[in-house]
């Protein structure tokens, strides 16, 4: 169970405002009519937001997206985190899915157990997908990771079975239940990721001023087109900046590099760089609450990704 409070996990009237550009006072008389019921508290709970959004014809997406980049510490899980709190406030159902052994996400959302099953044991056929989900908070479910993912790899590849299928197949039973399943992965070029991306509509591949980030962007981007072709796939890709630091000449050059070599896939909001983000994965308090630059940037890719921008 995560150690967020409710009103940490809730949007507040006011952010509902500026998204929906109206007055809060008019989103409120909005959330009123819609959930039939006076509104005492200055923010709505998901399943409210999901009732008002779908009142006012917004549509939530169904798609699963991973996170992936070869090279660590870019944003990965920060990211999936993030965006995954936000699209759940925006009122989305939300599936994270952790296959990196680190188990950071897993971390960050309170589930600590390396008792409980993970990937590897529905690979093994040892538990079904079921039994792996948790629950997180309501609209956010968590299938978690631990140290006893680190043999996947392995395991995938000794497999008889059709290990490219790995994730893709246990999921066709449960993702009816969500609107969108968040992969976040190890850094790696691996089997695992392979068939994480088979299982993808999206990619997010996030990037960070940093020397070889470029290189490793390229080298990742070149792998997942070997991917699409051996396997015949139409995942998007999505390239998504982090760590913008507006003091620094590097964070500027690359930032025109990635706008002029991937133009459309790269995403249309970036991540800045922000002590009060460390703070948040680590303790598991949502970014959401205050003031921090980074929410508005996580806000505003999370509208992205859902299709609400
Ligand atoms: N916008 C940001 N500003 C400042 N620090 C950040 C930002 N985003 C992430 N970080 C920090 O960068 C570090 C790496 O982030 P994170 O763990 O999300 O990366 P990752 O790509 O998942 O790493 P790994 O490849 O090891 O899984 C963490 O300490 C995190 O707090
Ligand atoms: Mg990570």
């Amino acid at each position: 169970m995560s150690t967020l409070a409710q009103q940490e996990f809730c949007i507040t009237l006011s952010d509902l405002a500026s998204f929906m550009e109206l007055a809060p006072n008019q989103v409120k008389a909005k959330a009123e009519v819609v959930l039939q019921k006076k509104l005492k508290s200055p923010w709505l709970l998901p399943e409210e937001v999901r009732a008002l959004l779908l009142a006012e014809g917004y549509k939530y997406p169904q798609k699963v997206i991973s996170v992936q980049m070869l090279k660590g510490g870019v944003a990965k899980t920060t990211s999936v985190l993030n965006m995954g709190l936000r699209a759940a406030m925006y009122g989305a159902r939300v599936l994270f899915i952790d296959l990196d052994q680190q188990a950071n996400l897993s971390f960050a959302l309170g589930v600590e157990d390396e008792s409980l099953p993970v990937w590897v044991d529905v690979v093994e056929k040892k538990k079904s997908i079921e039994e792996c989900v948790r629950f997180v908070e309501p609209h956010v479910d968590l299938i978690p990771s631990s140290l006893n993912n680190s043999v996947l790899d392995r395991v995938l590849l000794n497999s008889n079975r059709n290990w490219a299928q790995a994730v893709k197949a246990p999921l066709e039973k449960i993702k009816h239940r969500y609107d969108l399943i968040l992969i976040d992965t190890a850094p790696a070029l691996s089997a695992t990721n392979t068939a994480v991306t088979v299982a993808s509509d999206e990619v997010i591949l996030p990037v960070n001023p940093d020397k070889f980030a470029f290189l490793g962007l390229q080298k990742n981007l070149s792998e997942l087109e070997d991917i699409r072709a051996d396997f015949g796939l139409g995942f998007k890709k999505k390239v998504l900046f982090t760590k913008f630091d507006g003091r620094e000449n590097f964070s500027h050059e690359l930032l025109q590099k990635c706008i002029e070599s991937f133009e459309d896939s790269l995403m249309k909001g970036y991540i800045r760089t922000s002590s009060e983000v460390k703070n948040t994965v680590r303790s598991g308090k949502s970014l959401f609450v205050g003031k921090s630059p980074v929410k508005s940037d996580y806000d505003f890719v999370t509208r992205e990704m859902l299709g609400f921008a």
